[in-house]
């Protein structure tokens, strides 16, 4: 088989640590930033201290792995594995988040490949799909600022969990899941009967981060569901919370689009365009929505690459990469943390 190179990403506890790994079994190579030091005075790990820190280094240690190494992400790495446990929840999260925003780049960089001569550097990303949700910077290739991510739930997700929440029948014969059969079912639906708080908006301390957040949403539809006592045997109070809650997750990319493109502007970043990738940008009423705030108030082009180029590869990427990494590499890389993975 052709050998390949796994970039690994281990943030299950107090250390940030990455290595390049080849299938020849070579470490290419290895950067670490240790905690001790902000440990100790504490007398023990703080989880929340951990996970800042992993916020804060690991794009350094990423980095500073492909330099060491003398490396490309897109051109040079294969696959991306990550710690999935076990550890410290909030800790593992930043390297799930790390190693999906890496493989995220391939997405990024479809819709300027099939669209080269009209996307320029640097333009806005969203990603929306069942494995992202995502907002970059694409500056260059190899080069993008994440600006926010999902806090809990992908956008994905939450159209899956509130679709199964209203039961909505799953359109024969046709794809796109739960989510795609959400938006259909919202077509005759009124949006404006119930409300449910768009996620983040009244948080003082959340409101102005470029982060996502979609468990809330889920829940708010439940809360109002039980509140007003609402029969979800009667199709039409369905339909209307199913547009209530399209339009709620509409607000909530928007709102953080809108401070995604501040940012930029403040930054004198010239964007080309909005790029819209992932599962869920193949939903039309998303789709118009941010066609209009991009064209009318970004005054950018809204591009989507065809639907066929949306689909999650960053993931499958990053899946078989553990997979891989698990099956072949095991017993050179980290050997501390690799005899607990669970069979
Ligand atoms: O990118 P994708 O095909 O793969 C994964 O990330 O796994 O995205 C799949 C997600 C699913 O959650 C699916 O329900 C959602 O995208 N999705 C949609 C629509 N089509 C697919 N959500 C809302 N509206 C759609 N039309």
């Amino acid at each position: 088989a052709r050998p390949f190179n796994v970039l690994g990403i281990e943030t299950s506890c107090d250390d940030t640590a990455v290595a390049i790994v080849n299938s020849s079994r070579e470490i290419l190579s290895e950067s670490i930033k240790l905690q001790h030091e902000i440990h100790e005075p504490a007398g023990g790990i703080t989880p929340n201290v951990a996970m800042k820190s992993h916020q804060i280094h690991l794009p350094g240690v990423v980095c500073d792995a492909l330099l060491k190494g003398n490396m490309d992400v897109v051109k040079d790495i294969d696959v991306i594995a990550v710690t999935r446990g076990p550890g410290l929840p909030a800790c593992l999260a930043i390297g799930l988040s790390a190693a999906k925003t890496l493989a995220a780049e391939a997405h990024a960089l479809t819709a300027r490949l099939t669209h080269t001569k009209i996307i320029p550097f640097p333009y806005l990303t969203l990603l929306i799909s069942g494995g992202h949700t995502l907002i970059l910077v694409t500056h260059g290739v190899n080069r993008h600022t994440q600006l926010g991510t999902t806090l809990d739930d992908s956008i994905g997700d939450a159209f899956d969990k509130t679709a199964r929440l209203l039961k909505i029948p799953w359109l024969k014969g046709r794809g796109g899941g739960p989510g795609a059969a959400l938006e259909q079912f919202a077509l005759d639906g009124t949006s404006d009967r119930y409300k449910v708080p768009i996620p983040m908006k009244k948080d003082p301390r959340r409101r102005h981060e470029m982060n996502l957040s979609f468990s809330g949403l889920k829940t708010s539809m439940k809360d109002l569901i039980e509140r007003e006592q609402l029969d979800l045997e009667d199709e039409k109070v369905r339909k209307d919370l199913a547009a209530t809650f399209q339009r709620t997750a509409t607000c909530h990319l928007i709102e953080k689009l809108e401070l995604a493109f501040g940012w930029c502007r403040t930054r004198e970043i010239d964007l080309s365009a909005l790029v819209v990738s992932g599962g869920v940008a193949s939903n039309k009423s998303i789709r118009a929505s941010l066609e209009r705030l991009a064209n009318e108030q970004f005054n950018l082009p809204l591009i989507c690459p065809p639907p066929h180029l949306c689909t999650d590869n960053g993931a499958m990427i990053a899946w078989a990469g553990v997979e891989r990494f698990r099956a072949g590499l095991k017993d050179d890389y980290n050997i501390d943390h690799m005899p607990k993975w669970p069979i």
